[in-house]
């Protein structure tokens, strides 16, 4: 499969953000926005409005770190139009852990024309999500318990990997946290094909070369 490079913004400079994309969008394929709320991880980090004003050419990646996201997800619909001019090539990836009922906060994101996502933490199961994989467009394995940029790799969560790719041969499976160019070959020899990296790329002196050596 092709390797498709989500660069995390958490990383970078917050007081030039729209720089920072611009850094490094022509080098990648999509654009991963951390939304956190203090309460389903233990840090904050900046909703719609903020994302609004951002500008992305390429498709935006955005991973909901929140409590109940079914009450905001066409606030952050409308701030993707306006950051990247259109949704549906833009993915919005809830929590498994944050749904009580899955299937249909997965179908809210659909009707609402985004790419569906659903993520779980190390520890979560992958019976959790197995019932919702024909309505996925991509699935977010963390390899690090959400909540904060520059954390090690969980080389545990690889077995997760390769079981899911069994499962879903042809499924974007995206693996997000402590993915540097060593991690890297672990999460894509297990399966995946989306990698999300923050502290790598941003804490490169050249950042090009940095995303270069994640598709290797
Ligand atoms: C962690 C976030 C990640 C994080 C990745 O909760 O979801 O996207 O920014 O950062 P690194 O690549 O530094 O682990
Ligand atoms: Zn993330």
């Amino acid at each position: 499969m092709n390797i498709l490079i989500s660069p995390s913004i958490l990383s970078s400079d917050f007081g030039k953000l729209n720089e920072e994309i611009h850094s490094i969008e022509s080098y990648v394929d999509m654009i991963h926005m951390d939304i956190m709320d203090g309460h389903f991880v233990p840090n904050i980090t900046f909703g719609a409005p903020i994302l609004a004003k951002l500008k992305s050419t390429k498709p935006l990646d955005v991973h909901l770190m929140i409590e109940n996201p079914e009450k905001y997800l066409e606030d952050f619909a409308k701030a993707i139009d306006k950051a990247h001019g259109s949704r549906n090539d833009c993915f919005i990836t809830i929590h498994a852990e944050a749904c009580p009922n899955l299937s249909h906060t997965l179908r809210q994101i659909t009707e609402i024309g985004c790419r569906a996502s659903v993520s779980i933490k190390p520890a979560t199961s992958l019976d959790t999500i197995k019932s919702a994989l024909n309505e996925l467009d991509m699935v977010l394995l963390m390899t690090v318990n959400p909540g904060f940029g520059g954390q090690e790799f969980m080389e545990s969560v690889l077995p997760k990997i390769r079981e899911l790719r069994k499962l879903a041969p042809t499924l974007n499976i995206e693996v997000d946290g402590g993915v540097n160019n060593e991690t890297a070959k672990l999460a894509i020899e297990a399966g995946a094909n989306v990698l999300v990296s923050g502290s790598f790329i941003f804490g490169s002196k050249d950042r090009i070369a940095a995303i270069k050596s994640l598709r290797n």
